[in-house]
């Protein structure tokens, strides 16, 4: 039986991309060098190989710091959205947009990150953006810091490691939240904060080469993480301070885990894992570290330096609301060893026999965006915004120009049936930016040719093209879905 499900009136429908994926213009108007403009587009390395994509030692800092141009540093030239804004924005209103998710790239405004004076173009940049979505009704959704911190941090103050950089941050966001209080209502403080472990020198500007051991590494990677807590608690309190009536959320990739089987032993491995993927949750939105990692700490000799009065910092300035990016779901497995791995953007799990991946291997699963959504609910009764949703894939302009995605339309379709049914259970859900509402370059590979827009950029891997958008047909029919604001279910 068909049935047709309603989102909440006033639903946030709309996209959402990153100043260092889309921007380009790296080095124009006073931008300083970030370290998304070090990552390189490594044409003779497996796409699906995720570890190795992500990874950046010293010797590929120094190569990058050297390197003027950008044909192999695909993030320095983006798709030119600092030049392309406004059409882009024009697109996204006829798609009927009530909202964008974009990031501030903190180079812009300090340029070093620890400059006395904000770049006045880099501020300007940023209102005349937020002022063009404003006069367009779409709500801006801010990030603070979305992997792209001044690569002179990293290399002169061991990245989120050094206390200082805290003070930094929260200087960076007193200017953006004073310059922006009349136009941007809803920020994110880190995105992913949770990927420090995964991809340590774009999170938190760790570059592990620099530590003797595997130890010394996780103790520096824990010290970031603490930092980048208070800083994002501190954040939000003078967000709430400077901007009256301002929402402050936190960012995490929301990565479920299944059982493989109903052995003890699997379930046991299973929620090992989906705790610790609260553990990010727990801080920001609890306002404490949950004991089972200050156990950790205690258990290995971990030494995370925590100021007096940090933990009173993170228990008083929480956040308001959760919000995430949701991908795809992981199965552990006691066997796993001897089983089929998959990889993806939670680096590598035993492949799920009932579901499909993505060409870069990713699992698909829209029934885990259901159990998401619950289980962020149900623990914490927050209000959640899914932030980061879609599916990277090739796409082929035909001679006619069109461009037939219809297995993007079969994602997303998939995957808004399975929020209205957690809606429709009681759950709190603000709103849904896709990932990426037009294509950009790749977070992971640093690839244009993996697409997730709904609007195509002609522009290669090594930036050959006209950078013309053009919409495909998922277009029209994610524009449907924002009009009627409903969805057909199979019951
Ligand atoms: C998320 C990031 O992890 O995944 C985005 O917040 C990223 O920046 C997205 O683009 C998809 O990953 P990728 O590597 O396919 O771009």
């Amino acid at each position: 039986m068909k049935k047709i499900l309603s989102f909440p009136e006033g639903f946030l429908w709309g996209g959402a991309i990153a100043a260092n994926q889309a921007e380009g213009a790296w080095n124009v108007d006073g931008k300083g060098m970030s370290v998304a403009d070090v990552a390189m587009y490594k044409p003779d390395i497996d796409i699906k190989d995720y570890v190795k994509q992500w990874h950046v030692g010293l010797e590929d800092i120094k190569n990058a710091m050297e390197a003027t141009e950008d044909t192999y540093y695909p993030k320095r030239r983006g798709i030119d959205f600092y030049h392309h804004y406004k059409e882009d924005i024009a697109l996204f209103k006829e798609m009927g947009f009530k909202t964008l998710r974009v990031s501030i790239a903190w180079t812009r405004i300090f340029p070093n990150g620890n400059e006395e004076k904000p770049n006045e173009k880099g501020l300007a940049f940023y209102e005349d953006l937020f002022k063009e979505l404003r006069k367009n009704d779409i709500e801006p959704l801010v990030t603070l810091s979305h992997y792209e911190m001044p690569i002179y941090l990293v290399n002169n103050y061991d990245g989120w490691v050094s206390r200082e950089v805290v003070d930094m941050f929260v200087k960076y966001a007193k200017v953006c939240f004073e310059r922006y209080k009349d136009l941007v209502k809803y920020w994110l403080t880190f995105n992913e904060i949770d990927s420090v472990f995964r991809h340590p020198f774009t999170t938190v500007g760790v570059v592990e080469d620099k530590y003797d051991s595997k130890k010394e590494a996780e103790e520096a990677i824990y010290q970031a993480l603490h930092n980048q807590f208070v800083a994002s608690a501190l954040a939000t309190k003078y967000c709430h301070e400077i901007i009256p009536g301002s929402q402050v959320g936190c960012m995490v990739t929301k990565t479920l885990t299944y059982p493989e089987t109903c052995n003890p032993d699997d379930i046991i491995l299973a929620q090992r894992d989906n705790r610790n993927n609260f553990v990010y949750t727990d801080v920001q939105v609890l306002g404490k570290y949950p004991r089972h990692l200050l156990n950790y700490f205690k258990k290995n000799n971990i030494n995370v330096k925590m100021l007096e009065g940090d933990e009173a910092i993170l228990q008083q300035y929480k956040v308001d609301f959760i919000s995430f990016s949701y991908y795809m779901s992981m199965v552990q497995s006691i066997n796993a060893a001897q089983r089929e791995k998959v990889g993806g953007n939670l680096v590598t799990g035993v492949k799920n026999p009932y579901l499909p991946t993505s060409e870069w291997g990713w699992q698909v699963d829209p029934k885990g965006l259901r159990v998401s959504l619950i289980d962020l609910y149900d623990r914490y009764q927050k209000p959640l915004w899914i932030v980061e949703n879609g599916i990277g894939a090739y796409d082929t302009v035909e001679e006619d120009g069109s461009i037939n995605d219809d297995y993007r339309i079969e994602y997303f379709k998939k995957h808004f049936e399975q929020i209205a049914i957690a809606i429709d259970e009681g759950v709190e859900c603000m709103g849904y930016t896709s990932w990426a509402c037009i294509d950009i370059v790749s977070a992971s590979t640093s690839q244009m040719t993996k697409r997730y827009g709904f609007i195509y950029v002609d522009a290669d891997d090594l930036g050959n093209g006209t950078y013309k958008r053009s919409k495909k047909k998922s277009f029209e029919w994610y524009k449907n879905i924002i009009k009627n604001n409903n969805i057909e279910i199979e019951e």
